[in-house]
């Protein structure tokens, strides 16, 4: 693969670099980057949770204790539904009793649930200090710690409340995955595989040839996996950093996908919805002679592979379509589909009808 031993990308707005992924299989080299970013100076919060913290947050303490002024961590309870300003609160009093001014940083350490929470809480605190992604879930090492959306819940509303704030570095050591449980690797596999989809068919391919290792988290092949998809990750993001048009091909599955995940109440982790959503937006492509029937049956069967859940019961196909026009991805009461032309080119389309949608969840619906 043309990628295969790289192991740093950086990452560019308008032309000028603004942070460096470093991927890596382990945290040895996490003292010398902190060096390289001045960290000598500066106070550093580990923000993590109550699942992570236990497996690492001491390696990492002790670690870069040697070149930075004082290092002091903040534990949230592990989940989604602490994704909310009562725990940005928590971390704020922690900052302020441990007198956190303009120039210290914040460590994200954990998946997207911590890296958007610690992410918004460093775009607010003091009108934003700098902070560090050390993202530990493969969803949020090739998906949530790059592109610098932070935020968290309000009420039942996801992501409502949040902000741009791009981090200062991530450091992505794939060994971690290990300790992953296989349904939240799974997960992340659904993101993984749609960047493939999208953008990159020989990535996509490599993906299907290598599965094997894959599924047992090779700490090689990861990484390869990840950089492959941080590649295509950071070519949208750059294109276009604020979301207002290229970065919408990234949606690929997600506009049934997200309906399905809210009309199930998040029972279905979101990067399975977006695998079911892909599958259902290719029958779409198969029907408009975009795609082959091979092509949809091979992506069907490395679902499969990766014991992605396979279809959604209890549904109405009604009720998904009325859902999918709920949701935010409607532009002046169309909605933004994005289909495939072809394996590895996604575009944004407005003309799929109703009809198309009905036969579209036949694929993923009993
Ligand atoms: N900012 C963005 O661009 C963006 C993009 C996609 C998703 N997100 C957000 O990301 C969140 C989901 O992230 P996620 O899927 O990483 O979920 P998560 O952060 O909830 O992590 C999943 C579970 O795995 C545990 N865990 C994490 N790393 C582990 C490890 N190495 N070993 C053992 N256990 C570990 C966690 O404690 C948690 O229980 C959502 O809130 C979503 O909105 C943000
Ligand atoms: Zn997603």
């Amino acid at each position: 693969m043309k990628y295969a031993n790289e192991n740093r990308l950086i990452v560019h707005l308008n032309n000028e670099p603004i942070y460096d992924i470093v991927l890596t299989e382990s945290f040895e080299g996490l003292s010398q980057e902190l060096l390289a970013l001045g960290c000598e100076n500066k106070k550093l919060c580990i923000v993590s949770d109550s699942n992570v913290a236990p497996i690492y947050l001491e390696e990492i303490k002790s670690l870069i204790s040697g070149c930075c002024r004082q290092v002091t961590a903040y534990v949230i309870p592990a989940g989604e539904e602490n994704k909310n300003l009562d725990t940005v609160r928590g971390v704020y009093e922690h900052l302020i009793q441990n007198k956190y001014d303009r120039k210290d940083y914040l460590i994200a350490l954990g998946g997207g649930v911590v890296g958007d929470l610690c992410g918004f809480t460093a775009a607010t605190y003091l009108r934003g200090i700098g902070f560090i992604q050390i993202p530990t879930t493969l969803l949020s090492q090739v998906d949530s710690s790059i592109g610098g959306k932070t935020g968290v819940d309000f009420d039942s509303y996801k992501n409502m409340v949040g902000a741009f704030h791009m981090p200062k570095l991530v450091y992505t050591n794939v060994s971690v995955l290990k300790t992953l449980p296989f349904e939240q690797f799974s997960n992340g596999m659904g993101e993984v595989i749609k960047h493939g989809l999208i953008r990159d068919k020989e990535y996509y391919e490599w993906i299907l040839n290598n599965k094997e290792k894959i599924i047992v988290r090779d700490p090689e092949i990861c990484r390869k996996l990840v950089y492959g998809s941080n590649l295509i990750k950071r070519e949208v993001v750059e294109i276009d950093p604020t979301e207002q048009n290229e970065r919408a091909t990234l949606n690929f599955g997600h506009t049934l996908g997200h309906a399905v995940e809210k009309l199930m109440n998040l029972s279905i982790l979101h990067g399975h919805c977006v695998a079911l959503g892909a599958l259902a937006a290719l029958r779409i492509c198969k029907n408009r002679g975009l795609v082959s029937a091979e092509q949809v049956e091979c992506y069907r069967k490395t679902m499969e592979f990766f014991k992605m859940p396979m279809n959604v019961s209890g549904l109405e196909k009604h009720e998904v379509i009325a859902a999918t026009k709920n949701d935010k991805k409607m532009e002046a009461g169309v909605i933004k589909f994005i289909l495939l032309d072809e394996i590895g080119h996604a575009y944004i389309d407005k003309t799929v009808s109703e009809e198309e949608m009905e036969q579209a969840l036949s694929a993923i619906m009993v």
